[in-house]
């Protein structure tokens, strides 16, 4: 996280000391750097050496000046929801480069979807499909879809985002693929045009990829066969990023990292892309959290400190709230204070403020001594962070801001009570 780092002990995102954000926009916070944005997007569009297209999760981070970066850099946009389709094109996404994927589609969505002509749907299911079919058919038209395999590969993520097994929600069981595709070349109003998986989030080996590359491969030589030939091919997102040991000082404490090393996205695209050569088919990727996540940290104040008998308790005003990966799936994100101020380090637990056991930020970690009132920032914040949060507890959701070199834009107003109802 190049844009993240201290300069003379004072923790910068950019050119901008936060601590100088905290006093005038307040905490909980959410800090966004505009050129880690664009260098993370930069180098996933380069890093295959090849061509393909990436089309930006929007389900990562949906804030509209995000949107409005990637889109005027060309992405091409993942959506799961009409409401995502919305944001896409308020944007400026190409409607042609919106890939509608998501287990779930609701008529009213498939029918907005075709109205706006997005580029193809990522289809899970047999009903969908012949839903899909009957939509463009009331509507006159055709609609251009790919079929979400579930290739039955283990990602080795968290259970919570691993995707491409068979006990998941997600895809058409490998078993039934031919048969899916089979239907799909039937039906009237359809055009088949691709394969699509995506087996997880937050992934840190190459291995499961290449496994699923191979069964993609496989699967389109066997389609072949029956005549069923594909034009492209979808590998969805889930690059991982690093959470552990994101920034290192000499005054904070080293994190013991459990992940390994964590492959990056040139050794992902650069083991995967050769192996669908031979195919012939146009490549697309949907990578959200490896964009966005190292360009947004999620600042917030020491309200108390409290010890008992059996753990120390830092008490800030971030709760599940405003991040709610840490209480979902036990998220690790990196902490640190907003100003170096002693090499001395203390294990306590950072909880929030919201009334539930689960509301915390860490737990068990070793952390720079602490003071109330001092700021923290957790860092890693930019995907799954601000798009999770509530008004769980009536708590009204944070700002989030943007900073480009000594520039700072606010691109979401704090929410105030008259948002609660
Ligand atoms: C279908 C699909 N594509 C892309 C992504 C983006 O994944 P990531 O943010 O890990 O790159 C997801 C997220 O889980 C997804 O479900």
């Amino acid at each position: 996280m190049k844009y993240f780092s201290y300069k003379e002990n004072e923790l910068h995102c950019e050119d901008v000391p936060l601590s100088e954000l905290v006093e005038e926009f307040g905490t909980p916070l959410y800090v966004y750097s505009k050129n880690q944005i664009l260098e993370n997007f930069r180098e996933v569009t380069t890093a295959g050496g090849t061509s393909y297209t990436v089309c930006y999760a929007l389900k990562a981070n949906s804030n509209s000046a995000i949107l409005k970066l990637l889109a005027s850099e060309g992405a091409g946009a993942d959506v799961v929801s009409a409401g995502e389709i919305h944001l896409a094109l308020k944007a400026g996404f190409a409607p042609e480069k919106i890939v509608f994927a998501g287990v779930g589609k609701r008529e009213d969505e498939i029918e907005y979807a075709l109205s706006k002509g997005v580029g193809y749907f990522n289809v899970e299911s047999t009903q969908e499909l012949q839903l899909i079919s009957l939509v463009a058919l009331r509507l006159n038209t055709k609609a251009r879809i790919s079929l979400r395999i579930n290739p039955d590969i283990d990602a080795e993520s968290h259970p919570y985002i691993s995707t491409g097994m068979k006990h998941n929600k997600f895809g058409i069981e490998a078993d039934h693929a031919v048969e899916a595709f089979t239907t799909a070349m039937s039906l009237p109003a359809i055009e088949v045009v691709g394969i699509h998986t995506h087996i997880g989030s937050q992934i840190t080996k190459v291995e499961p990829y290449i496994e699923t590359a191979k069964f993609i491969v496989a699967l389109i030589d066997k389609l072949r066969e029956q005549k069923i030939s594909l034009s492209h091919i979808d590998i969805g997102g889930g690059f991982g990023v690093q959470y552990i040991n994101a920034l290192t000082h000499e005054a904070l404490p080293v994190e013991q990292n459990t992940n390994g090393v964590i492959v990056s996205v040139k050794d992902f695209l650069g083991s995967i892309l050769p192996i669908f050569e031979p195919t012939g088919c146009s490549i697309w990727i949907e990578p959200g959290r490896s964009i966005v996540a190292n360009a947004g940290a999620l600042l917030t104040n020491v309200l108390y400190l409290k010890d008992n008998s059996a753990r120390k308790f830092v008490i800030v005003d971030a709760g599940m709230n405003d991040l709610l990966r840490p209480s979902l799936y036990s998220a690790y994100h990196q902490i640190v204070p907003l100003k170096i101020e002693t090499y001395e380090h203390e294990k306590v637990d950072v909880v929030g403020p919201v009334c539930e056991t689960g509301d915390f930020l860490a737990r068990d970690r070793m952390l720079s001594k602490l003071k109330r009132g001092d700021a923290l920032a957790v860092l890693t914040a930019g995907a799954y962070g601000f798009v999770t949060t509530s008004n769980y507890n009536a708590r009204p959701r944070p700002a989030e801001v943007l900073v480009n070199g000594e520039k700072v834009r606010v691109i979401r107003e704090r929410e105030t009570f008259d948002n609660l109802g």
